[in-house]
């Protein structure tokens, strides 16, 4: 059965797993605990059964949301969970009268793209030569609310 939950650095492993397998620049696991471990940080995990298969997160700051990350592992991909989890995760900020939400996505990322766009951001700015490993362009989407 698929599940939404909150998860913490005592799930610190199994995150770095999946983003190692899925990001060609992983976090560090220093980098992943102070992440988890920051006073506005917020990330979910989508379980199948008690086997997390993704996670989404970032910092929630006063009415903003910003995502720092989002990944559905490979094995679990274009089945339309990452779709299904954004979209849940937007709701459960509605919920708590968020203003926006903000992510960033590479220029290549073209089914990221998709995925913020049905989860209802739009582009608002780029920013060129953002990635440090290869010098790619970053745009900037938010989600109003
Ligand atoms: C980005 C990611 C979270 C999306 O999750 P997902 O479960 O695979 O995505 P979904 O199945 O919900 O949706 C994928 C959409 O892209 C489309 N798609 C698939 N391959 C595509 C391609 N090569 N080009 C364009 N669109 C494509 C699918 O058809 C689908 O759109 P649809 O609903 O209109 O059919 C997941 O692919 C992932 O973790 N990627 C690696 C990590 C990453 O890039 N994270 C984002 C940056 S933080």
């Amino acid at each position: 059965m698929i599940k939404i939950n909150r998860v913490d650095v005592s799930h610190l492993d199994k995150l770095i797993e999946i983003d190692h397998n899925n990001f060609n620049d992983p976090w560090s696991r220093d980098m992943f605990e102070k992440e988890l471990l920051h006073p506005n940080s917020e990330y979910y995990a989508i379980f199948n059964d008690d086997d997390i298969i993704g996670f989404c997160g970032g910092w929630y700051i006063i009415d903003e949301y910003q995502i720092n990350k989002i990944v559905i592992d490979k094995k679990h991909q274009n089945k339309k969970l990452g779709q299904m989890f954004l979209i849940y995760i937007m709701e459960l900020y509605r919920l708590r009268n968020i203003k926006k939400a903000t992510i960033e996505v590479r220029e290549s990322n073209k089914i990221a793209f998709k995925v913020y766009l049905k989860a209802g951001f739009d582009v608002i700015g780029k920013r060129e030569n953002y990635y440090q490993n290869n010098g790619e362009t970053a745009y900037i989407m938010i989600r109003e609310f």
